[in-house]
């Protein structure tokens, strides 16, 4: 079996040939980063024009370096949601003409579903599991109980972890993308400087929020006199902000591990992925909260948490194996929980 993924729902466009088995035959990926620096974050219309500028040519390369022809291919998979939406349009408009010029399958992946899969790929985990999804976009808590089949125990009601990490990057001048920027500017810094809020933390639930933590940052590195922010102060608001996060995330995975082992009592595993799941101290601090719990903690190599297209081509491999695939009229979608059950949570700015 041998399958052709597509990502395009961000800021990386992204091609790779994977097989049945899970060996990635070849892979490509074209960071934007540098078409939106000057912007400070990700301008769609920009992110929208480049996927269209490069893709083919990624997708060439990849089919070239995989020394596989379309007639070869089982199945085209392209993320078909959530995520920009022009973006999306042109990766699964271009997988639909593959699909359809080629005579193959075409399979519309839900981008968080090869966030919430790579783990399956990288290390064989069983369905059920839990599953923190950290990402740009998102921050979740669900049951993976199988392909497509996902129960949500706890989202964010304000900002995702990452937009957090890049809205308190982008206040303290370290630019964009802020995650990588924080970290490094952490590593230097004082955690225990700035005693910043935990939020929700203690309270019943799995659900996260970092506006109010966001807004104590801005407040203290507003409190020094104006030009008069320090390295030291960035490295030290840096630190304290990250430990902040890191200790409100703990807190409400510990939750949803006591959440899912009333579910699963035999379920074992917590996975980490989504792009903020390469966080050194997050990954250091989940390992101690999985064990506390009695689950073991899988997280992916970094190069397949943040947006990549060998995740997406996993997907395919695992939905075409089911008998999913999808037709050529199937639509790319702005908004796509992958539990569409799950109930509202409560508070302002709430994401899908
Ligand atoms: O999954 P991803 O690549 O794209 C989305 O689907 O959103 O995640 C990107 C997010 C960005 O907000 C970025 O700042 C964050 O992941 N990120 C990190 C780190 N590396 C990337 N956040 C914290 N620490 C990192 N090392
Ligand atoms: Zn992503």
């Amino acid at each position: 079996m041998i399958v052709l993924g597509i990502e395009t729902s961000c800021d990386e466009t992204a091609a790779a040939v994977i097989d049945g088995e899970g060996h990635v035959l070849s892979q490509t990926i074209l960071s934007q980063i540098a078409e939106h620096v000057p912007y400070g974050g990700i301008v769609p219309e920009i992110a929208a024009r480049a996927h269209l500028a490069h893709l083919d040519k990624l997708i060439a390369k990849a089919m070239h370096d995989a020394k596989v022809g379309y007639g070869d291919l089982d199945a085209v998979a392209a993320t078909a949601g959530p995520g920009l939406i022009g973006g999306v349009l042109v990766g699964l408009m271009t997988a639909k003409a593959i699909a359809a010029v080629h005579d193959i399958p075409l399979i519309a992946v839900n981008h968080l579903e090869g966030h919430a899969l790579t783990a399956r790929f990288t290390d064989n985990v069983a369905f059920p599991y839990l599953l923190l999804l950290v990402s740009g976009g998102h921050c979740q808590l669900l049951v993976v109980e199988g392909v497509g089949r996902y129960r949500r125990l706890g989202t964010t009601v304000d900002d995702a972890a990452g937009e957090a990490f890049d809205k308190v990057a982008k206040m303290l001048g370290l630019g964009y993308p802020g995650g990588p920027a924080i970290e490094r500017a952490a590593l230097k810094g004082d955690g225990a400087r700035f005693a910043f809020p935990r939020p929700l933390k203690g309270k019943a639930g799995c659900d996260f929020s970092f506006s109010g933590l966001k807004t104590a940052v801005r407040l203290a590195a507003e409190a020094r006199p104006p030009g008069a922010l320090l390295e030291k102060d960035v490295n030290d608001l840096a630190a304290s902000f990250q430990a902040a996060l890191v200790d409100s995330i703990a807190d409400r995975v510990t939750r949803a591990c006591a959440m899912f082992r009333g579910i699963h009592p035999d379920g074992g595993t917590l996975v980490v992925s989504g792009g903020v799941a390469a966080n050194t101290a997050l990954r250091a601090a989940l390992t101690q909260t999985a064990s506390r719990s009695g689950l073991t903690l899988v997280a992916p190599p970094i190069a397949l948490c943040t947006d990549n297209a060998v995740m997406i081509a996993w997907v395919g491999i695992e939905r075409l194996k089911l008998g999913f695939t999808d037709t050529l009229d199937v639509k790319a979608r702005p908004r796509w929980p992958l539990d569409p059950t799950a109930a509202k949570a409560t508070g302002a700015g709430v994401k899908a």
